[in-house]
């Protein structure tokens, strides 16, 4: 089921997210409708924040490159979803233009460390650990910024968050 997302200046996304003790259906549903709003928005990646729920649970589904038409490009399958996730080790630095559900039709660069480790466990409890230096990475950390709070364009300078937010208060007006 699609469910509805919390769009910027939503005071829901500053808040921390609550670390999931139960495995339970509940979590369950939840992973299963977040991955419905993300395919319905057509997203990489979404934190249970930005459908409402202060839990630390986010999902994240990499288009493939190189998929024949027709052809599912972000297969229900290779959706990774991670609870509880933590970074135990970055390092690097890359910058990358993101996106946000949650700040629909902003694309901003930012800088993120370039190589992390990430312990987290899958919807049945069951403990990982991943690492990435790509697209993966970046993806992890702008997740992981939710479950603590933060939405991209906080990593802005300045300037540019301040034309932003003026940008963003127009769009509002408008719509
Ligand atoms: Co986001």
């Amino acid at each position: 089921m699609v469910r509805e997302i919390v769009v910027y200046p939503d005071k829901r996304l500053k808040q921390v997210s609550k670390p999931v003790e139960v495995f339970d259906e509940e979590l369950h549903t939840l992973l299963d409708d977040m991955y419905d709003t993300m395919r319905a928005k057509n997203g990489v990646g979404l934190a249970a924040i930005q459908v409402g729920v202060d839990k630390r649970v986010l999902i994240i589904n990499i288009p493939l490159e190189g998929i024949p038409e027709g052809e599912e490009e972000q297969p229900r399958e290779n959706t990774l979803e991670m609870i509880n996730p933590v970074i135990v080790e970055k390092d690097g630095s890359t910058k990358f233009q993101e996106g946000c559900l949650s700040v629909p039709g902003i694309y901003e660069e930012v800088e993120r460390a370039k190589h992390v480790k990430v312990e987290y466990c899958d919807r049945h409890g069951e403990k990982y650990i991943i690492e990435d230096d790509d697209f993966l990475a970046i993806a992890m950390q702008h997740e992981i910024d939710h479950l603590e709070g933060h939405v991209f364009i906080e990593k802005l300078s300045f300037i540019k968050r301040k034309k932003f937010e003026k940008e963003w208060k127009k769009r509002k007006k408008a719509s």
